[in-house]
């Protein structure tokens, strides 16, 4: 008899984005002639980079020459991209990250969930409250929870709350954990994290023997030049940390897939005999044998972000959806709104107005002003009470947003 991951049923509800398009797509169903605004999934809106799609063009040509033909490549991906990114990313930053531990792939959100194939199945787990939903969904996909309780929150997960009472980043748990999951700037609440801050982890994480699996997915959107970009530039990181990026969000890659993981050489976690194992050896072992690399064509756009016109592209694309969330910010606290984030970050965290519940505002915003956000609840118990409004759109659609938004609800 085939039997089932019986972990799957302890999922609550469908995955977030996929739940909130469902009920979008029955409003237009209902609604044909509502011009609908999506401010909700933080999915890009504006073309690819010249420089990336110019490198791309050229990448397909090279694939018509067979000469210049490529099949596979190496499931880590090709050293000239490793190399420029460590240069660029890490190395300027003084992380002392080789490009050796520099993982290509697909995308983050991927990497994110499949981390855990290296990891022990009896580790003790930390995710902030709200949180992105990726770490704790794939957690219970991989038996590492109970169930969950009337509030969504599974049993055997520590959650740390973040709200505005401790600037949304998280005290350090009181107990021993094992896996340590923090997301700077914080999708979803916009927040950063000090310096300061992030050593406090990363002392704690040593002195514990934790690992942190830090999602630096929108690190290019930091403004606040005091604010650290990479986990690595914290000293002692590269002995308990493994830093996700991604091409996503900074270079609008959310259709084109491609991201990276940063395993140091360093990281070592003791196997059951005592001995101390790389994690880097375990995570080289799970990509040649699960994955086969990103494309050709994909990582020489990729590579293009790091060419002089690339990173002059992405900063213009970079400010424009920042100057979309300083947009959000202003109209919202103008009507009256209280709003966090979307400074060092491309979400801006709006407190419901009047006690409404996340659901109730997002059904309000939508049927009044047919405009999508993301319930904050969505996020986690502590996210109740709060929505994410994603700055990913064009000019003209945030602007008829906010406008439809203040001019809807009577705040
Ligand atoms: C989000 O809206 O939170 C992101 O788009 C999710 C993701 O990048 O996977």
């Amino acid at each position: 008899m085939v039997t089932i991951n019986e972990n799957y049923l302890k999922l609550k509800a469908g995955y977030l984005f996929p739940e909130i398009a469902r009920r979008v797509n029955a409003f237009a169903e209902a609604n044909p002639n509502a011009a609908i605004i999506k401010l909700g999934i933080g999915d890009v809106t504006e073309p690819l980079p010249q420089a990336c799609r110019d490198a791309m063009a050229q990448a397909i040509q090279d694939m018509g020459d067979r000469s210049s033909f490529k099949g596979y490549g190496p499931e880590q991906g090709y050293l000239w991209l490793r190399e420029k990114i460590a240069e660029h990313d890490f190395n300027a930053r003084n992380c002392g990250i080789d490009a050796s531990e520099i993982f290509v792939s697909d995308g983050s959100k991927c990497d994110c969930g499949n981390i855990l194939d290296i990891l022990g199945k009896d580790n003790t787990i930390a995710v902030t409250d709200p949180v992105y939903p990726v770490y704790v969904d794939t957690n219970v996909m991989a038996g590492h929870t109970g169930e969950a309780d009337e509030n969504g929150k599974y049993e055997g997960l520590t959650y740390l709350p973040i709200s505005a009472d401790n600037d949304f980043t998280a005290a350090i748990p009181s107990g021993k954990v094992d896996l340590i999951y923090l997301c700077f700037p914080n999708n979803p609440t916009g927040a950063v994290a000090t310096k300061a801050h992030l050593q406090t982890w990363v002392d704690y994480a040593k002195a514990n023997g934790s690992l942190i699996l830090f999602d630096a997915a929108y690190e290019a959107f930091i403004t606040d030049p005091e604010i650290p970009h990479s986990i690595y530039e914290i000293e002692g990181a590269r002995d308990c940390a493994i830093e996700f990026r991604s091409f996503s969000k900074n270079a609008g890659f959310t259709g084109t897939r491609c991201a990276l993981t940063v395993v140091p050489k360093s990281l070592t976690v003791k196997a059951s005999t005592g001995e101390d194992v790389q994690l880097w050896k375990l995570w080289n072992r799970r990509q040649c044998t699960k994955f086969n690399g990103v494309s050709y064509i994909v990582q020489r756009g990729a590579e293009a972000v790091y060419s002089a016109e690339g990173q002059a592209q992405i900063k213009a694309l970079i400010s424009f959806y920042l100057e979309n969330a300083q947009i959000i910010r202003d109209r919202l606290s103008a009507a009256g709104l209280k709003v966090y984030g979307g400074i060092n970050a491309p979400y801006v965290w709006v407190q419901t107005p009047a006690g409404l519940s996340s659901w109730d505002f997002f059904d309000k915003l939508l049927e009044s002003a047919n405009v999508v956000g993301t319930p904050g609840s969505g996020f986690g118990a502590a996210g109740e009470g709060y929505f994410r409004i994603s700055a990913f759109n064009s000019r003209e659609n945030v602007e008829e947003a906010m406008n439809r938004i203040t001019a809807n609800l009577k705040l």
